[in-house]
């Protein structure tokens, strides 16, 4: 194979995708692209510089001039020119704005090139709402994550519980279901499976199930050599 492989993982919010990618990747040897994490940083970028989400020519400039750095301080850390925000995009504030960025065609093009440059060989675990439908429609191989509401809604509660953080179960799932709501109606890459994308419904499924489900698909796509 001359060209490096890639895998989509695509999903709505705490449907396990970021975990499972990483996981996948690390198993396979490949990179990883967390696009949710360009659109964070887009978001935390707009709104130190005060910028109105309103001027999308100012947010695509500022989109484009960007300057990010992924896992020099280690695995999953973020740095936006020169300083360390990996906490700081995972914030509830900075998830609204990422969601809110993602809306506005002129950001999403001006981040494209840069998600394109992930590709690299031997390959390529890329998670995001888009990965397969637009950025890579050419993946070996399309994984659509789902879970229902309550059960991601439950997840992000037990994740921020064990950070230490205060959380209000029914306000995490009002939450995430606008949030869904503006991914999956926005009139550009809104969230939904491509039309080759295997869905896996994790309702019921352990993060090491996951995994080695997509690790078999994995094998079965690209594994012997086969397109
Ligand atoms: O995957 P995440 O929760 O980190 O993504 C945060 C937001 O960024 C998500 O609500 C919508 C936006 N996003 C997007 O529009 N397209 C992507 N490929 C990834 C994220």
């Amino acid at each position: 194979m001359t060209r490096a492989a890639v895998i989509t993982i695509d999903g709505p919010s705490a449907s396990g995708k970021g975990t499972v990618a990483a996981r996948v990747a690390e198993a396979l040897g490949f990179s990883l692209l967390d696009s949710g994490a360009l659109y964070r940083v887009l978001g935390i970028a707009a709104r130190k510089q005060q910028l109105n989400l309103g001027n999308h020519q100012q947010l695509a400039q500022l989109a484009a001039d960007l300057k990010i750095e992924f896992g020099n301080a280690g695995p999953g850390s973020v740095w936006l020119n020169g300083e360390d925000v990996s906490l700081e995009i995972r914030t509830d504030a900075a998830s609204k704005l990422a969601s809110e960025v993602g809306a506005i065609p002129a950001a999403r093009e001006a981040l494209l090139q840069r998600q394109l440059e992930f590709r690299q060989p031997p390959g390529l675990v890329a998670d995001g709402r888009d990965m397969g439908t637009i950025v890579f429609p050419n993946a070996e191989l399309k994984i659509f994550l789902t879970a229902s509401p309550e059960e991601r809604a439950q997840r992000r509660y037990k994740q921020l519980i064990a950070k230490g953080i205060g959380a209000i179960l029914p306000d995490l799932l009002r939450e995430l279901k606008s949030r869904d709501e503006r991914d999956s109606q926005r009139a550009v890459s809104p969230l939904r499976p491509a039309a080759d994308a295997t869905i896996l419904d994790t309702t019921r499924l352990t993060i090491d199930e996951v995994v080695t489900r997509v690790l078999v698909l994995a094998a079965a796509s690209m594994g012997d050599g086969t397109p």
